[in-house]
Parts: structure tokens; C-alpha cells; sequence
């Protein structure tokens, strides 16, 4: 990724979880709104599960200029999420619920530049997770 582009999410990422138990709840009520098919699958306690959320994807945000550290982490949590019941589609939809959640907590500080990145970012993310988990997945890039 772009080093500005790394910073820009960053720098999003590290206002946005300065209130994470928020943000978690609503990335999840916006999950299920675009799908709530989804809501099953979950069977856990959800502000647990948030917490675990906004730490994977601190921990994601952080390595962003080195991913390759990542990426063994990266794969074995899309591996636990076969067993969850998740399939690849599934990624499509979490993306544009991130993108929800993140122009909802940081308004007008979400500009398009910063979109961008987090759609750039989200990609690797998926792409990685989706080719660990389900083998061969659509490269889109
Ligand atoms: C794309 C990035 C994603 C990240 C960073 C992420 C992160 C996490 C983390 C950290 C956990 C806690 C358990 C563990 O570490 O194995 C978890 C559990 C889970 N995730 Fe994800 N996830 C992602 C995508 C998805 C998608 C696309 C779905 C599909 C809707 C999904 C559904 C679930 C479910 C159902 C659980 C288990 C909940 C439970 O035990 O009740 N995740 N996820």
C-alpha cells in the first residue's frame, strides 16, 4: 500500500477506537442489517467478541507497512472462520459494513481520500482471507 494511504488508515483507525466498544456495536448492527441472515451465526457474547474485533484489527491497522508479518495471523483467523460457518461472500458484506461504520464514527474526517484507503486496506485484508480459507479467491488486484 501507498505509504500516505497507510497512514491515512492509521491515523482513522486510532480516533475511531478511542470509543472501539462503539464502533464494534455498530459495525455488528450494521452487519446484520445488510444481512441479517448473519445474525445466527454468531453465538457468543458480542461485546467479548467486539473487544477481540477491534484488537484483530488493531493489530492489522499497526502492520500495514510490513504486511507479510501479518499475514500467518491473517490466515489462521480465516481459517477458525470456516468453522464459524462464514463463506466467502460473507467479506464482500463486513466491507461495506466497515465502510458504514467508519463514515458514521468520524463524519466528516472520513474523506474520500481516506475511503479509499480503508477499501484498499479492507481488500488485502479480505483477499488474504478469503485465499486462506477457500483457497484460489478472485485476486482484484
Ligand atoms: C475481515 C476481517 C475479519 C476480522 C478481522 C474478524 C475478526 C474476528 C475475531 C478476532 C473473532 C474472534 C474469534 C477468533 O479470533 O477466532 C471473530 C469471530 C467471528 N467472526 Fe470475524 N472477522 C472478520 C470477518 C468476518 C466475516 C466476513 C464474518 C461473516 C459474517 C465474520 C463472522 C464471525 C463469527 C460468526 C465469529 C464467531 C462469533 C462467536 O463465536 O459467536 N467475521 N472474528
Amino acid at each position: 500500500m501507498d505509504p500516505r494511504h497507510v497512514q491515512l488508515v492509521q491515523h482513522s483507525f486510532a480516533r475511531a477506537s478511542r470509543i472501539g466498544a462503539h464502533v464494534a456495536a455498530t459495525f455488528y448492527s450494521e452487519l446484520f442489517a445488510i444481512d441479517p441472515t448473519l445474525r445466527p451465526l454468531f453465538k457468543g457474547d458480542m461485546i467479548a467478541l467486539g473487544v477481540k474485533l477491534m484488537s484483530m484489527l488493531e493489530y492489522v491497522v499497526t502492520r500495514l507497512d510490513h504486511p507479510e508479518s501479518m499475514l500467518p495471523e491473517v490466515r489462521a483467523l480465516a481459517v477458525r472462520h470456516i468453522d464459524y460457518g462464514v463463506e466467502s461472500h460473507h467479506y464482500a458484506t463486513a466491507g461495506t459494513a466497515l465502510l458504514r461504520t467508519l463514515r458514521h464514527e468520524l463524519g466528516a474526517d472520513f474523506t474520500p481520500e481516506t475511503r479509499a484507503a480503508w477499501v484498499e486496506a479492507y481488500q488485502l485484508l479480505s483477499d488474504e482471507m478469503r485465499e486462506a480459507a477457500y483457497g484460489a479467491a478472485p485476486r482484484s488486484r
